[in-house]
């Protein structure tokens, strides 16, 4: 059991292979045509136990492109409201010979465990604290792409770390291709995500958003995650204004901002606390950027995890 072609998280996969891969993605944007017919060979489910909008989408566009009818498994109006267990669910679902499963959901399953225990491969769309990797790969091509390579490049992550996945990929990613990554961020957003604080050890932090700036090619703001924040704890030592003054892409912030330094959000965005308006529409801002590169990184992915191996 298992699928040598999921992509949960950058285990065993070699930095000449992330190289292909993106190298894959760029080939697929340049011969884009938003004519292209589809043509349909199979079929895949996308599985969002959490809200998305950017991953969803994109999967599903991708999915199309690449050939595979996305059928949306929502889990309100599914067995998973009777009580069904996620692998009992997968195991169902296999039945209908899907190529793939795009899955996003919270800590409580254990996307590598299921995948043990099933053939058809995961793609991982965001899983709890533990990684969002097509999400830091989507990054990667943007700021390689954008800053002319990537080697030696430094990313500033700004804001919370507490339960940040899209971090948690970085981390790895960094290691593996070669760039460099520090946080900054209030205490009260960098202790619990243990995934994170762990692996954090002997990353750069900066108290200062202006030192860390300066230090900085790119500037990514991550999402003040309030919905997994018990009792609004996010804003117990600071308001959603002082925040936004010391930590945020706030509009004083970017009147300093040198011409050549890029602002990053894997979004969306909390609009007036990790970010001001202003700042989303700036010539630097490589935000939709990172939402168009989406679907070519995605659609990589799935042709690169069926190559060889679909049904
Ligand atoms: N960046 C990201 O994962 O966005 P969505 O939650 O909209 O998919």
């Amino acid at each position: 059991m298992g699928s040598s072609f999921a992509f949960i998280d950058f285990q065993n996969r070699s930095a000449d292979d992330l190289k292909l891969f993106l190298l894959r993605a760029r080939e697929l944007k340049k011969q884009f045509k938003p004519q292209s017919p589809f043509t349909i060979q199979g079929t895949c489910f996308l599985m969002f136990f959490e809200p998305s909008t950017r991953t969803k989408f994109s999967f599903e566009t991708a999915a199309l492109r690449a050939g595979y009818q996305p059928l949306s498994f929502t889990p309100g109006m599914t067995s998973v409201e009777k009580g069904e267990t996620l692998l009992d669910s997968l195991l169902n679902l296999e039945a209908y010979n899907p190529h793939f499963f795009v899955i996003r959901c919270g800590n409580e399953y254990d996307l590598q465990q299921v995948q043990n225990q099933i053939e058809t491969p995961i793609l991982n769309a965001g899983w709890g604290i533990y990684g969002h990797p097509t999400q830091a790969l989507l990054d990667v091509m943007t700021i390689e792409d954008t800053l002319g390579g990537l080697r030696g490049k430094k990313i500033l992550f700004v804001g919370d770390f507490a339960f940040s996945r899209v971090f948690a990929s970085h981390i790895d990613l960094a290691r593996i291709l070669g760039y460099e990554i520090a946080l900054c961020g209030p205490p009260a957003f960098m202790n619990e995500n243990t995934r994170v604080s762990a692996a954090s050890q002997g990353i750069k932090k900066f108290t200062s958003l202006e030192e860390g700036t300066e230090w900085a090619d790119a500037i990514c703001f991550l999402r003040v995650q309030l919905e997994r924040h018990a009792e609004k704890k996010a804003f117990r030592d600071l308001t959603q204004e002082q925040y936004h003054q010391q930590f945020g892409a706030s509009e004083k912030w970017l009147a300093k901002l040198a011409p050549e330094k890029r602002i990053m959000h894997p979004g969306p965005v909390n609009e007036g606390i990790e970010i001001c308006r202003a700042a989303m529409s700036d010539p630097r801002s490589l935000i939709l950027e990172q939402t168009r590169n989406g679907v070519f990184i995605r659609e990589a992915l799935i042709r690169a995890c069926l190559g060889g191996g679909s049904k």
